[in-house]
């Protein structure tokens, strides 16, 4: 059988490196003393985030062109895949994020293939396939299906929103929270969703790494709470010390309304807003727990996240890329 544990001179490959969850990696993957390259678009983003003393190599690289992929996983022993396609100030529709996010997983998996890569580890999101999905979570998916394609073992980690300064889902709801008293929000307030502080995250991310018995695995990783939207932003103001929110549902208000709306009043462009809303509608709850028993961990409360997260905001890495 082929080895699959990490020895200590392997090296691992992050790309999303300067992405939210890409840069917390970093550190982490850093602090356990693992050899790390990271291939950036634009390797000045990543000025400021490498540790200092650390084994990490930057290399500039688009997962669009197929040498880059190459030379980036040359005596590579595992690659970690935090990317996604979605941005832009307006929602109107270019090529697709979808496709650009199909196109590069397909590269990928095509040069680690030939690479001989063991393993790859991917954080894609919850919310199970079938009608109804929306684009972005049926991309998510779409991503995991290729890269569970190739000849190289991968796990697959499926998350809903992650709470941490800076992610996109958490912004919108940090500032939505915090500058509105009232809001009008449509009947998606009432999904479900089990949100994961990116502390938790990244344990995972870090865990399944040292663990070989997770390749070639698929787990969803929660926080300890089944939320929905509005108890969400409940527990929000609760924790944050705000006055409650008064929510009225507006069952006709649009993902295109709302995501221009979300536009004026938070920090995150509707390119990237308005696949998310789309997305709101999908319950987005763990259906199994068996990460448990390869990386245990204490999952962090929900609002225990949300002050770990505001405190970022004003001192540490809380920086949105928007
Ligand atoms: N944030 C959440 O709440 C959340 C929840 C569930 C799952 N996830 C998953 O976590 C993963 C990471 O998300 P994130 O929130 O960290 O996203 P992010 O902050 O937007 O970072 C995305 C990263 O992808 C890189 N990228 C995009 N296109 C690329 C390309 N063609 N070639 C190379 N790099 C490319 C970006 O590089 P540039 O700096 O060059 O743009 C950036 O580093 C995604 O798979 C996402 O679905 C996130």
């Amino acid at each position: 059988m082929e080895r699959l544990e990490l020895k200590a001179d392997d090296r691992v490959l992050i790309l999303g490196a300067t992405g939210f969850i890409g840069r917390r990696l970093v550190t982490a993957l850093a602090g356990m003393d693992i050899k790390l390259r990271l291939m950036a678009r634009s390797p000045s983003k990543t000025r400021g985030m490498l540790p200092e003393g650390k084994d990490i190599e930057v290399l500039q690289g688009d997962l669009m062109k197929n040498q880059d992929i190459r030379a980036a996983l040359e005596g590579i022993y595992c690659a970690y895949y935090l990317v996604h396609s979605m941005g832009g100030k307006s929602i109107a529709r270019g090529p697709g994020f979808a496709d650009q996010d199909k196109k590069a997983a397909g590269n990928f998996k095509d040069a680690a293939g030939e690479a001989g890569l063991k393993r790859v580890i991917y954080l894609g999101g919850l919310g199970e396939k079938g009608q109804g999905l929306s684009e972005h979570l049926s991309s998510r998916a779409e991503v995991a299906d290729i890269l569970s394609s190739g000849k190289t073992a991968a796990t697959i980690l499926r998350a809903a929103v992650i709470i941490g300064a800076g992610g996109a889902s958490f912004e919108m709801l940090r500032y939505l929270v915090e500058r509105l008293p009232v809001m009008i929000c449509p009947k998606w307030i009432n999904t479900r969703i089990q949100p994961v502080a990116v502390k938790d995250v990244i344990a995972y991310l870090c865990g399944c790494l040292v663990n070989p018995d997770t390749a070639g695995k698929t787990y969803d990783i929660g926080g300890p709470e089944v939320l929905t939207y509005r108890g969400m932003m409940d527990q929000y103001a609760e924790a944050r010390g705000l006055a409650k929110r008064i929510i009225i549902d507006v069952p006709l208000l649009t993902p295109s309304l709302s995501s221009y709306w979300v536009d004026l009043v938070t920090p995150v462009p509707a390119g990237i807003a308005h696949p998310l809303i789309e997305g709101l509608k999908n319950e987005v709850v763990c259906r199994d727990s068996s990460i448990d028993t390869y990386v245990p961990i204490t999952k962090t409360p929900f609002k225990e996240a949300v002050k770990i997260a505001f405190s970022e905001e004003t001192s540490g890495p809380g920086v949105t890329g928007f």
